[in-house]
């Protein structure tokens, strides 16, 4: 590289702001919707404790706030329901779709190019006004359930099933999956499953929904952003892990066999999937929520086997390497216990945190600039070009 290249590029890497890879600790855009703080503030949804809002409130509340901007009052909250309910209907496209799709697919896979063929089949996709966006949420809200549960059960052959009226939103999605309503363990699996609903709601800037943002920033429709977030989660780093943390629980099989188990996969420098975090080092708040739930569950259905696996797993990760679960850890058990199908764990993720997204979504276009970062070049300097029939 000549001199005064070389010169002038160091001076513009100088005057840049400090590198960071995986944009670790990098501040990429302002947010009111969720404060992520390892210290005395817990996890905040616009204000409010996550310990509180999973103690006292149902997810469709959660959802109503991360959308509207405030928890509903009791009118609010039955119109959003109903709306929910109005909603949860497939356009023929989608069921065109579902019936086609090989049953090796994952569903992952499905429910990312079925919420790309709900915008082909919306004639008012393109509208990004705040009002249609939000309109647009609720409707996906209602609608991905369906999604997941229609495009499973095809592939399993088993009958398809409506969501009923009187049901909450988690009670709804429980009877999908797993064909439980009714009586005194599917409501405790109910009550559990929309805990786990409210804390997988929102997280501030992980990597999905800094998919989504990106997406979002260049105006482009509401569907395109949602279908990079849920390409974005599928990843085992991040929403694929509760799917995977399950599977570890399978094969360990006896919580006896736990600690060489764990012992044996650090040896060889294996991960262990539901530990560790970006940003919460010294633990994640949700994950004490859901371990509560988790061991009633357990207790209410009379098998602790997971559990007691699950705890097993995380004395020696604590011991051995100072890493603490993350919430997909102990909501692994909770799942298990539910007999949720494992390849929809991380679809049920999507479920909940499509109200996260799509409230991000409508604040980056309520106020956007298009995201356009730079790269560090570390590739070789200036080179002579040279023809083609002069190259050796
Ligand atoms: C989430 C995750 C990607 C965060 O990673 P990160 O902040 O980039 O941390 P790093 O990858 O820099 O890891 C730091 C160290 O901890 C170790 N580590 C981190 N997570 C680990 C895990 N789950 N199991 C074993 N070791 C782990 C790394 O091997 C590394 O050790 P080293 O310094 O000896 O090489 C990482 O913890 C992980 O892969 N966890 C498992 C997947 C998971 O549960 N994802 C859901 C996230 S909510």
């Amino acid at each position: 590289m000549n001199t005064a290249m070389n010169e002038s590029l160091m001076t513009e890497v100088k005057d840049r702001p400090a590198y960071s890879p995986g944009l670790e600790g990098v501040i990429a855009g302002e947010s009111a919707l969720c404060l992520v703080d390892e210290g005395e503030q817990g996890l905040l949804y616009r204000g409010y404790s996550i310990r509180d809002l999973a103690e006292h409130s149902t997810f469709e509340e959660v959802a109503h706030l991360l959308l509207f901007g405030h928890l509903p009052t009791q009118k609010e909250l039955r119109e959003f329901s109903a709306q929910l309910v109005e909603s949860a209907h497939l356009p023929s496209l989608l069921d065109e779709f579902l019936g086609a799709v090989p049953s090796s697919s994952h569903p992952m896979d499905i429910v990312r190019t079925g919420v790309s063929l709900l915008g082909i089949a919306d004639p008012d996709a393109a509208d990004n006004s705040h009002e249609a966006n939000v309109r647009t949420s609720v409707r996906l809200l209602a609608q991905i359930p369906l999604m997941i549960a229609a495009a499973y059960r095809h592939m399993n052959g088993t009958p398809p099933v409506r969501p009923q009226e009187d049901l909450t939103f988690a009670e709804n999605l429980l009877y999908l999956l797993t064909d439980r309503r009714g009586g005194d363990q599917a409501k405790a699996m109910a009550r559990v499953l929309d805990v786990s609903l409210t804390l997988y709601a929102e997280h501030e800037f992980n990597a999905s929904t800094f998919a989504a943002r990106v997406t979002a920033s260049t105006m482009t429709d509401l569907y395109s952003a949602m279908t990079s977030a849920i390409g974005t989660l599928k990843g085992p780093l991040h929403g694929g892990a509760n799917e995977a943390v399950a599977e570890m629980f399978l094969d360990i099989s006896n919580s006896e066999r736990a600690e060489a188990w764990v012992r044996e996969a650090l040896a060889k420098k294996q991960r262990i999937m539901g530990f560790g975090h970006r940003v919460l080092k010294k633990g994640d708040a949700r994950s004490a929520i859901i371990q509560q739930h988790a061991e009633s569950l357990s207790r209410d259905c009379g098998d602790r086997r997971w559990y007691e696996i699950a705890t097993a797993v995380d004395h020696v990760m604590q011991q051995e390497k100072g890493l603490y679960p993350n919430l997909d850890f102990y909501t692994a058990v909770a799942y298990l216990l539910m007999g949720i199908p494992r390849a929809l764990y991380t679809p049920v993720f999507v479920c909940s945190r499509i109200t996260g997204w799509c409230a991000h979504v409508i604040e980056q276009q309520d106020h956007n600039r298009l995201m356009r970062p730079r790269a560090l070049y570390m590739g070789p300097p200036r080179r002579e070009y040279v023809p083609l029939d002069r190259r050796i």
